[in-house]
């Protein structure tokens, strides 16, 4: 199969959608990676690499998207972007299309067959291709709070891990999945007075189990969130309900109700977030702004800041499904594992997420009436 890989064009994202590695396992079972030019560059990654694993590099995006029947690419594709997409053409990226009306019609009306990374799910309910960039993504958010807290950045002011004589800083994490407790880790790891809340009790039993005492856990509801929220220094919304938009559980008067120069890194942004004074997806080149004195974080490519380490961890997961693809065709590799069939958000001009049909109104097609299975 053709296989074309873009330069990401989303603000300061220097991930790739596949390392000079990745291009060798495809390439040894016959098939053609084209590439653009310096696309791996921000990964630390060189043409020369993906030329000696037998990438071809080209100049353009318009030529990679001209000749590929599958684009692989990171974030989902950007305005510019869509007038190369091509009919039956079969787009594999992160998509999170609950949030994005104008790229889902444009899917819809010419006809792209999309697979989103996020939305494939194992039977036991796992979603392997979220996982590493949520663990990226949980980790950085606590380094991000620790940083928003400083002086120099509007913040208050306040070491999260304190030292001896003053007591450690407050984080809340809502929402105990992955990017909750990769959180954790670092949360405790510098020593802050970390709580996490989560409405499923054995996402909080497994925090237990993992730090014991050093974190706190709760059952995440109104009353929950709207008591901690008052004294915490920085709060993490790491919520997700797949394929759906996220709820909004963090009101605008919880919000109110939180000290000077506190911090909120909502990480769920790309499914809409958890915050009700959100309104806005803001970029790592201007992450953060201020509203009732509270400094708010809403970027929903965080990966992209770490850009070497989440493209080698997204390439160790994305190439077996790239590669079953490209080996088997996409309706016999959808036939054999029911995780990259529900990966499928669009097909052929047919809607096949049922998240993505609820969160925005339309007419949801099941993806076994299209092929058969
Ligand atoms: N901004 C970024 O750059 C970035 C990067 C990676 C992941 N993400 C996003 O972070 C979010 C979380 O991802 P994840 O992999 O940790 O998901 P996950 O499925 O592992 O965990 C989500 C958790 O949210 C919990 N939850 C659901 N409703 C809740 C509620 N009302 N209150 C509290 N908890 C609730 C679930 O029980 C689950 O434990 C997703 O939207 C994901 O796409 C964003």
């Amino acid at each position: 199969m053709k296989i074309g890989v873009p330069k990401e064009l989303k603000v300061k994202e220097d991930r790739v959608a596949i390392t000079p590695e990745g291009v060798k396992l495809l390439v040894k079972k016959g098939h053609t990676v084209s590439i653009e030019k310096n696309a791996g560059l921000g990964s630390g990654f060189t043409d020369e690499e993906y030329k000696k694993s037998g990438a071809v590099i080209c100049d353009g995006a318009e030529e990679i998207y001209n000749n590929a029947e599958i684009i692989v690419k990171v974030k989902e594709p950007q305005p510019s972007e869509y007038k190369f997409l091509k009919k039956n053409q079969i787009l594999f990226t992160y998509l999170h299309l609950a949030v994005e009306k104008t790229l889902t019609q444009e899917l819809l009306t010419r006809k792209v067959t999309s697979i989103a990374y996020e939305t494939i799910q194992k039977s036991d309910g796992t979603l392997p291709l979220l996982i590493p960039m949520s663990e990226v993504a949980g980790k950085m958010s606590v380094q991000i709070a620790a940083n928003l807290l400083e002086n120099r950045n509007g913040g208050a002011g306040i070491l999260l891990g304190g030292i001896a004589g003053v007591p450690a800083g407050k984080i809340l994490i809502v929402g105990a999945g992955t990017v909750g407790i990769n959180a954790v880790k670092i949360a405790v790891g510098m020593g802050a007075d970390v709580s996490i809340a989560d409405v499923n009790t054995d996402k909080l039993r497994t925090v237990d189990n993992m730090f014991g005492s050093k974190v706190k856990t709760y059952v995440s509801n109104e009353a929950v969130l709207k008591k901690l929220i008052k004294d915490t220094d920085a709060l993490i919304g790491a919520v997700l309900i797949p394929g759906h938009k996220a709820p909004s559980i963090i009101t605008e008067e919880m919000v109110k109700s939180m000290k000077k120069g506190s911090v909120i890194v909502d990480v769920s942004i790309d499914q809409g977030g958890i915050v009700e004074t959100i309104d806005r997806i803001t970029t790592i080149d201007n992450p953060s702004f201020e509203k009732y004195g509270v400094i708010h974080y809403s970027v929903a490519n965080i990966p992209g800041s770490v850009a070497r380490t989440s493209t080698i961890a997204l390439t160790n997961e994305t190439i077996k499904y790239l590669l079953n693809i490209a080996n088997l065709g996409l309706e016999d590799a959808i036939k054999k594992d029911s995780s990259l069939a529900r990966g499928v958000n669009t097909y052929r001009g047919k809607l096949t997420n049922i998240g993505v049909a609820e969160a925005q109104n339309l007419e949801f097609t099941e993806l076994p009436s299209l092929i058969g299975f």
